[in-house]
């Protein structure tokens, strides 16, 4: 069934590749997850909940981190790439954790794995943005959950950004990365259409939410060192789109402007959207 075929992730065989989207993930979840956190127990993500699918878990950075928070909860985490579930089975090696579950799942190809419709909550961070039709997905998933699931979609919008003096460096990053999407069919602007996503595919919208991240209270590092790992996900992924001389030289403009701007205020945001299976 092709409209479940994956987007940039199911080309993504190399390992320095899969190398470099780890480490940007990680940073992703070390600097914006307290506040996500926050946000999603404020909107439903709760004690009750006691079970969760994370679907497209990827490495599963995030899936760690909720369990930090949560010691009682038990995560089925299901990814379609091999790889990214991969290094999840390493790092559950290292450090054990019996209630991840890691599971290789293609919705739409594959049968789903067992304990999916015993899930109260449903995650999906990051990853309807990089399918080809994520209202396929919505629709399908809903099919394997009970009434009254709820799922909690954590999205981006890349022209929601704002910063304060406004950088070239920043900008040019911003183009770059709607090229990459272009060709890769990654919808880098996503977030704003999930409620409508969600209503058109069988669930009821409970909430969203603008979450915005910004320098002003996270640091002016995390967010550089976001935006330089940006940079590498970029050279090492699509090199034809941001060659590494070029990565090289706006990581020294991104420090450049750091150093210039005394007072740099940046804000990133999260959309984060609440839905009930209907
Ligand atoms: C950007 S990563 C996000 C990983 C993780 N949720 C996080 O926040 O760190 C997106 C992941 O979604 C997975 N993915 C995309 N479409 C999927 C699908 N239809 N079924 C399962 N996984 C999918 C990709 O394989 C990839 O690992």
């Amino acid at each position: 069934m092709k409209s479940f075929k994956l987007q940039h992730f199911d080309s993504l065989k190399a390992e320095s590749a899969v190398e470099h989207w780890q480490k940007y993930l990680q940073s992703q979840v070390e600097a914006f997850f307290p506040e996500e956190y926050r946000l999603l127990k404020a909107r439903g993500f709760d004690s009750k909940i006691k079970k969760v699918l994370d679907f497209g878990c990827g490495a599963g950075l995030f899936t760690r981190a909720l369990r930090v928070m949560r010691k009682d909860l038990s995560v089925l985490a299901v990814d379609a790439n091999e790889k990214m579930l991969e290094s999840l089975w390493r790092s559950l090696v290292r450090y054990p954790d019996r209630k991840i579950m890691p599971k290789h799942w293609i919705l739409g190809e594959e049968a789903a794995p067992q304990g999916v419709k015993d899930c109260q909550a449903v995650v999906l961070r990051y990853v309807l943005q990089h399918t080809k039709d994520p209202k396929s997905i919505l629709i399908n998933l809903r099919k394997h959950l009970k009434k009254g699931t709820l799922l909690f979609i954590i999205e981006e919008d890349d022209e929601l950004y704002k910063m304060y003096p406004d950088i070239a460096v920043m900008r040019k990053l911003l183009s770059r990365f709607k090229k990459w999407g272009e060709k890769y069919g990654t919808n880098t602007t996503m977030g704003p259409l999930i409620p409508r996503l969600l209503s058109e595919s069988g669930y009821k919208v409970q909430s969203c939410d603008v979450l915005c991240h910004t320098a002003t209270n996270l640091g002016l590092k995390p967010l550089l060192d976001y935006y330089r790992l940006s940079l590498a996900i970029l050279s090492s992924t699509a090199p034809d789109i941001l060659s590494p001389k070029d990565a090289e030289d706006m990581n020294k403009d991104f420090l450049k402007a750091m150093k210039s701007n005394e007072e740099f205020f940046l804000f990133y945001p999260q959309i984060i959207t609440v839905g009930k299976v209907s």
